[in-house]
């Protein structure tokens, strides 16, 4: 990969859009792992080829649901940063930066939070979602705008398209919806952007769960070192009805099985295995060590480059996000002084 060859390239940095724009992000809640890595790294490195990318962390996000625990978030910023980086997302290409250090967008927030009606906010379902999977008797201010912010986040860089998984679509529905109207009554600053919503299927947790999370203990990080791998992949849930490795087990939602699906890339393997399953001919601890190695093979080139990067220059991340950030205000800056142009906001030409 390119990003090997200086400490820290950059994308381009001319004022004309030439490739469509993409703008995702990540809340930085800490190491990135398999879940993350099936539901939007993949897409984002693939993406990063075809589309001038912005990838923000979203710390400003992650304040709406959480206050207590602060000191953690600078490691968590950076382990998010990292993971991205170890997976490929390639900072000559994408654009990575830090929301809180674009404050800019906050502004822009201000603006938009005069366009949105508040039922039109406490109809985004994402927001009773919060409320119920957080135990909030009450959202704040700032969980109520979350959506509002991330428009402005989008906006701000006139992103065209916005890859988000399915629970996050309300989110750009409302970004179109209020650049359509700011365009109509101010005149045309935004585009009116797409959501691209990947097709993938559903990696549940290594306990089985479907939500999963460091919070949670039921992740397989994109940096655990191979005994830890090996660990947690033997701890996994599996069927709970099969006690015998002679007991017929059930391949179908068998989260062991997803898990080979995904990252075992030995189909002959995986198909034999399943086979034996099914008619009780291979114990659990077998099919686990062989994901467990399928695994680490899907990892190493991972962890390697991590390693890489570091050795070659131990502020790598710091590096990236302080050049990401840079270019990142200036589009703010520019973007801004559009919008207060067409507001009648320029009261000093500014
Ligand atoms: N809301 C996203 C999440 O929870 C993070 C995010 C913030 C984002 N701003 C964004 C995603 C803008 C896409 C575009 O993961």
């Amino acid at each position: 990969m390119s990003a090997q060859a200086t400490a820290v390239g950059q994308p381009s940095t001319s004022a004309k859009k030439t490739r469509k724009r993409i703008l995702t992000g990540d809340r930085p809640t800490g190491e990135r792992h398999l879940g993350h890595y099936v539901g939007s790294l993949a897409n984002r490195v693939k993406l990063q080829e075809e589309y001038e990318t912005f990838l923000l962390v979203a710390d400003y996000h992650m304040l709406t649901t959480r206050l207590q625990g602060l000191e953690e978030i600078e490691r968590n910023i950076r382990q998010t940063v990292l993971g991205n980086l170890a997976v490929g997302v390639d900072p000559s290409k994408t654009t990575i930066y830090l929301q809180s250090l674009v404050p800019e967008v906050t502004e822009l927030f201000l603006y938009f939070a005069m366009i949105v009606t508040v039922p039109r906010a406490q109809r985004i379902p994402t927001l009773k979602e919060q409320m119920r999977d957080l135990d909030i008797a009450q959202p704040s201010y700032g969980l109520l705008g979350y959506p509002v912010l991330q428009a402005a986040d989008i906006l701000m860089v006139k992103g065209d398209l916005v890859p988000v998984g399915r629970d996050q679509q309300s989110h750009v529905e409302i970004t179109r919806e209020i650049a359509r109207e700011f365009n109509d009554r101010f005149g045309p600053v935004f585009p009116v952007p797409d959501a691209l919503i990947p097709e993938i299927g559903i990696l549940p947790g290594t306990d089985g769960r479907i939500k999963m999370g460091n919070s949670l203990g039921n992740v397989v990080n994109l940096l655990d070192d191979s005994k830890t791998v090996e660990a947690k992949v033997m701890a996994m849930y599996t069927d709970p009805t099969r006690i015998r490795a002679t007991d017929p087990g059930r391949v179908e939602g068998n989260p062991v099985f997803m898990y080979h699906d995904f990252f075992n890339p030995d189909t002959a393997e995986v198909a034999d295995l399943k086979d034996r399953y099914r008619k009780g001919s291979v114990g659990d601890v077998e099919v686990k060590r062989k994901l467990a190695t399928a695994i680490n093979g899907f990892l190493d080139p991972i962890r390697d480059r991590a390693d890489r990067l570091l050795r070659e220059n131990p502020r790598i991340v710091d590096e990236v996000l302080h050049q990401g950030t840079a270019r990142a205000r200036a589009e703010a800056k520019q973007t801004l002084h559009e919008l207060r142009a067409a507001m009648h906001l320029d009261y000093f030409g500014q």
